[in-house]
């Protein structure tokens, strides 16, 4: 009986740092970037699919944010992502933008800060350094699928051009 004792104490010791070593090891590796926008109270949505890496600074909140590629996505405006975007993530805003941009009368003007009202008013905000446009936040609960859009863009283009040729 008193051989007993100390071996299911160490039994259970060794449970309990193996299982706390497993807790500690897998779940930073599981937080996502969305995962950091939840808990700064942003919408997901403000971020599209395809990111193949991020960092995010736990202190300042200053993050990166890497993509395969440059690409579209179509909210209200399109929103142009680079590959890669770094800003600083506070709670209900990213300050310090870059890396995105916003289709606006033909123009594209890079985004400078996004913000949303504490308590939720419904609205986010652009600063887009010009103005600030206001979005409904509905628009931004999923990721949205973002697209290589500038070869496409090209073709169309080329393809214009060649319809006013024969035309002309
Ligand atoms: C974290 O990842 C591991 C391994 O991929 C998985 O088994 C576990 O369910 C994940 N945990 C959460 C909370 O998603
Ligand atoms: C994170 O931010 C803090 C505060 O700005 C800074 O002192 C620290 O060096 C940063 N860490 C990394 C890994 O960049
Ligand atoms: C993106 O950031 C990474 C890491 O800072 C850098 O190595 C890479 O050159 C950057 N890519 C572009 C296209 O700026």
């Amino acid at each position: 009986m008193s051989l007993h004792i100390p071996s299911l104490i160490l039994t259970l010791i060794f449970f309990f740092f193996f299982f706390s070593s497993i807790a500690t090891a897998s779940s930073p590796s599981n937080l996502t970037i969305y995962d950091h926008l939840r808990h700064q109270g942003l919408p997901v949505g403000l971020l599209p699919t395809g990111i193949t890496q991020y960092t995010v600074n736990a202190t300042s909140g200053e993050f990166l944010v890497s993509m395969e590629q440059p690409c579209n996505a179509k909210f209200e405006n399109e929103v142009h992502y680079d590959t890669n975007i770094t800003g600083t993530l506070k709670y209900g805003s990213i300050g310090g933008l870059s890396g995105v941009s916003a289709h606006e009368l033909f123009l594209w003007f890079p985004v400078k800060e996004i913000r949303v009202d504490v308590p939720s008013s419904g609205l986010i905000h652009f600063d887009v350094g010009v103005a600030d446009k206001q979005f409904s936040l509905s628009l931004f609960e999923d990721p949205p699928r973002c697209t290589a859009e500038s070869r496409h863009r090209l073709q169309n283009q080329a393809h214009a051009e060649d319809v006013l040729w024969a035309a002309s």
